[in-house]
């Protein structure tokens, strides 16, 4: 981390003012703020001087001081904290800014700035002959997740290799800096998964075959490579998968149907079932099958199914929806049953692995206590 200081006499002007527009844009901003706390303004107001005149001059501190009515120092030490103020002029078509931070260090940034020493300059802070680049390592931009990365002006630029970012210099170099893609440089979507993402794929039922084929996707769209690489199901798992009930595109048209016409309990029979993709309406077991477990009027205290570990609003909500409302039905549910709520979710098991039973149990027993008592923690 450079130590951070204002920039040499010589380089200083001997005044600074907001243009017309600026002034106006700073009273404005100023304003904003109740009387009294008006040195709130101090970051924006930073930031449209360096926006104007390239970096952050001593007399822009100064000026900005006054209009705030702060102590030059109070500026100064908001100006010389934060590295998203330069303090030297800087190149004026980029100035890249590597983060050197662990997680990118990790993932190469030495290498970027390897990159900068060769393209830009050997040192910080120095611009290029034509005084259009500069660089320098600054400490974490809150992007560690696409490491490594450098931030040009206000945005990003992730996921790089060496090669990437000296493309990139070039083309601020030529001047044509907005042409370049902000963000992730590889097939990554913000911070998703490389490749695509990887879960809460409400859309795509993926299934295992016992031959241990690729997974495919239920509906036929294709499953993301990193879902193709998770290490394949236990024989237990895929026995569990195998038992839900296979149906046939007639089956699952008529269980269909039988899922609008079974009015279900503790449900409005007029309330509208959600539209089930096809991947669901070939997946979920029917209602009418004998091991769902019995379902109940919607009692005028129903239990917090929240509070089971592995039950969120939404599933709290469908599972109200086949009329389960209580801790003590689900305490009670027999393996059959527990595999049709599982298949029913769409959950590949998870009612085992959280042991909703046990935890229904526990609540049903004694509620938070009995499950402090049980789990050693408290319930979500
Ligand atoms: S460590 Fe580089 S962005 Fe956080």
């Amino acid at each position: 981390m450079s130590v951070r200081r204002l920039a040499e006499d010589q380089f200083q002007p001997a005044a600074f003012a907001f243009s017309d527009e600026n002034a106006v844009w700073a009273e404005k901003t100023i304003q904003k703020y109740p009387a009294g706390r008006q040195q709130s303004a101090v970051i924006p107001l930073l930031m449209r001087a360096q926006e104007q005149d390239g970096w952050v001059t001593r007399p822009a501190i100064e000026k900005i001081a006054d209009m705030l009515d702060m102590a030059y120092i109070r500026v100064l030490e908001v100006a010389t904290f934060y590295t998203q103020f330069q303090l030297h002029p800087v190149g004026t078509r980029a100035h890249v800014q590597v983060c050197g931070t662990t997680p990118c260090m990790l993932r190469g940034s030495e290498k970027l700035m390897g990159v900068c020493r060769s393209k830009i300059h050997q040192h910080p802070f120095e611009r290029n002959a034509e005084g259009t680049l500069s660089w320098e390592e600054v400490e974490c931009l809150g992007a560690c997740v696409n490491a490594p990365m450098v931030m040009i002006g206000k945005d990003t630029y992730e996921d790089l290799t060496p090669e990437r970012l000296e493309e990139i210099i070039d083309t601020f170099a030529a001047g044509n800096g907005t042409s370049v893609k902000v963000g992730p440089q590889i097939d990554r979507h913000l911070s998703s998964p490389e490749g695509g993402p990887t879960t809460l794929l409400d859309d795509v039922t993926v299934t295992r075959t016992r031959a241990g084929k690729a997974p495919a996707a239920a509906d036929g769209a294709p499953v993301p490579p990193s879902e193709a690489a998770r290490p394949k199901s236990t024989d237990a798992e895929t026995n569990a998968s195998l038992k839900t009930p296979a149906t046939s595109p007639k089956a699952s048209a008529k269980n269909a149907k039988a899922a609008e016409v079974q009015p279900l309990s503790g449900t409005a029979a007029s309330e509208p079932a959600p539209k089930a993709t096809a991947a669901e309406t070939t997946a979920k077991p029917s209602l009418t099958d004998k091991n769902r477990p019995a379902g109940i009027e919607k009692p005028a205290a129903p239990d917090d199914l929240k509070m089971i570990s592995g039950v969120g609003p939404k599933i709290e909500a469908t599972l109200h929806e086949i009329g389960i409302f209580t801790f003590a039905q689900i305490a009670g549910w027999k393996k059959a049953e527990r595999e049709w709520v599982d298949s029913f979710l769409n959950f590949r098991g998870r009612i085992e692995r959280d042991d909703w039973v046990k935890q229904a149990k526990a609540l049903a027993k004694g509620g938070e206590a009995e499950y402090i008592k049980v789990f050693g923690k408290k319930p979500r």
